[in-house]
């Protein structure tokens, strides 16, 4: 059994056969993509002995078709892999969009999770063609993780300010992980606020929990 969060991000990957798990750690994603069906699979990170327990998870499923490399990032990849995904989960925004910057293959279908910065990741994405298909917040062990599945375009492509502000997913229909993580983010704004002597800085915290609430109104009316 996988976390909810492995579990969503395995779950986009959807008909993928062909997948790389760029920072795999302990390779968990992999071994549930070989259960279902992967054809060939990649363990890349930039520490050995992740790589090694990837392998290890692997050879233990008896699953022949993959490939174990360390290294920085997708540096470790290469075309000739034919990747139809690419997962990048538990890392940073910032370092998320390093990594992307740095590809030396063509990136055409990713499957994103970002631990923070996930306004400047979705910035980065529509300024460079790539189109977000997914973007949802979801709830495991009472943390909130932003997941995101996208693919590159040729076309030019925006999003307007509250999709980037809050995925667009979030602002359709009802998810219940995306209204309780703008309760709890206002919860901890509400108390920080009261300490807080900057006039611009209170006001932009206030302005945000007024944002928030906006939007969970709007979410419990699709409920
Ligand atoms: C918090 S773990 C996340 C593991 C797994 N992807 C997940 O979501 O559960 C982050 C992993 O990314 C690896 N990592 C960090 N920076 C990296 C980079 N630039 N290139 C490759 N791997 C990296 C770390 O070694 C670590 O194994």
């Amino acid at each position: 059994m996988v976390s909810y969060r492995l579990n969503e991000i395995i779950e986009l990957c959807g008909s993928a056969k062909r997948i790389a798990d760029v920072g795999c750690d302990h390779g968990k994603v992999l071994g549930e993509l070989a259960k279902k069906g992967a054809k060939y699979l990649v363990a890349t990170d930039i520490s050995e002995p992740s790589v090694r327990k990837a392998g290890e998870l692997l050879n233990k499923l008896n699953f022949k078709k993959f490939d174990v490399r360390v290294g920085n990032g997708c540096e470790t990849l290469s075309e000739k892999d034919k990747l139809d995904m690419i997962v990048i989960a538990g890392m940073g925004g910032l370092e998320i969009i390093e990594i992307l910057k740095k590809s030396p293959i063509e990136l055409t279908n990713l499957v994103l999770q970002p631990q923070n910065n996930v306004v400047k990741l979705r910035e980065y994405l529509v300024e460079n063609n790539f189109r977000i298909i997914v973007d949802k917040v979801v709830e495991d062990k009472q943390k909130f993780y932003n997941i995101l599945k996208v693919k590159k375009s040729d076309k030019k492509y925006e999003l307007s300010a509250r999709e980037i502000q809050y995925g667009k997913s979030n602002l359709k229909g009802y998810n219940p992980h995306f209204v309780l993580m703008l309760m709890e983010e206002n919860e901890k704004l509400a108390a920080r606020q009261v300490n807080v002597t900057n006039e611009n800085i209170k006001n932009k915290m206030i302005n945000t929990i007024i944002k928030n609430n906006k939007e969970i109104e709007r979410a419990n009316s699709r409920r």
